[in-house]
């Protein structure tokens, strides 16, 4: 059966570093709510516009705007394919919604990955992101730096800094995350699915994490 993952966490947390690693190792297909909000904000399409004063203020685009989106994009994916919902769903109604949509297309969620972090620690790897506008591809001039300053690795593009990942944005998001989304560990949790890891750790020791959970349901 093709995997279906959930990955949940804080800002920053690395859901995103770990959504590409899990794909190419799985096979699967990445479904950022995240990267597909950007883009439409860039498209100026109607959803673009609906979504870009939340996105730039980090507070979180209206559920039905999201879900609305991320269903289609479900849907897109070809049939036979797993993928992994990184950054959605992110609020219960969300998560709701999510499941009543896959119940109604007979799928269902093998495994939610609960990525754990401070807070302090978040907000260092924040404000040393560097996103590549062209490909996603996502860097820090920390952590993980690219090869040659400010070009993406993977299409040679310029890196640029997300309007977002400024300092006094990623503390609203840190807060939005703890009142609006934190209670979805509860509700995975009551569902047997939550998978905990410590995201702490260095990308390749939480990749390391991350594979054994999903191998260990049958990847
Ligand atoms: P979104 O893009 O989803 O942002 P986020 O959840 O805040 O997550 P990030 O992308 O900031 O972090 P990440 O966990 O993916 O970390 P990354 O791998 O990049 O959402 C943006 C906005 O869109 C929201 O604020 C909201 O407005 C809207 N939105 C999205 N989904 C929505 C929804 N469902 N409902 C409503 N609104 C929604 O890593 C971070 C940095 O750390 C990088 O520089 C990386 O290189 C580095 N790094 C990663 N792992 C490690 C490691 N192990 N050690 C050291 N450095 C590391």
């Amino acid at each position: 059966m093709p995997l279906r993952l959930v990955l949940l966490g804080p800002p920053g947390a690395g859901k995103g570093t770990q959504a590409k690693r899990l794909c190419d190792r799985f096979g699967l297909i990445a479904l950022s709510s995240g990267d597909i909000l950007r883009a439409e904000i860039r498209e100026g399409s109607e959803v673009g516009k609906k979504a870009s004063q939340y996105v730039s203020a980090g507070t979180l685009v209206p559920d039905d705007v999201i879900t609305a989106v991320m269903l289609v994009g479900i849907d897109k994916v070809p049939a036979g394919k797993g993928f992994i919902l990184d950054g959605f769903p992110r609020t219960v109604p969300q998560a709701e919604s999510l499941e009543q949509g896959f119940r109604s297309r007979g799928v269902a969620i093998a495994a939610v990955l609960d990525f754990n972090m401070d807070d302090r620690d978040i907000v260092q790897r924040i404000v040393n992101r560097r996103s590549c506008g062209k490909c996603n591809a996502v860097y820090n001039v920390a952590f993980l730096p690219p090869k040659q300053p400010d070009i993406c690795d993977v299409c040679g593009s310029a890196l640029v800094q997300r309007v977002d990942d400024r300092e006094d944005v990623v503390t609203t998001r840190l807060k939005t995350y703890r009142a609006q989304t934190a209670p979805l560990v509860e509700f995975y949790r009551g569902r047997g699915l939550l998978r905990r890891i410590d995201a702490s750790a260095s990308a390749d020791a939480v990749e390391a994490a991350a594979r054994k959970i999903v191998e260990s349901i049958g990847a």
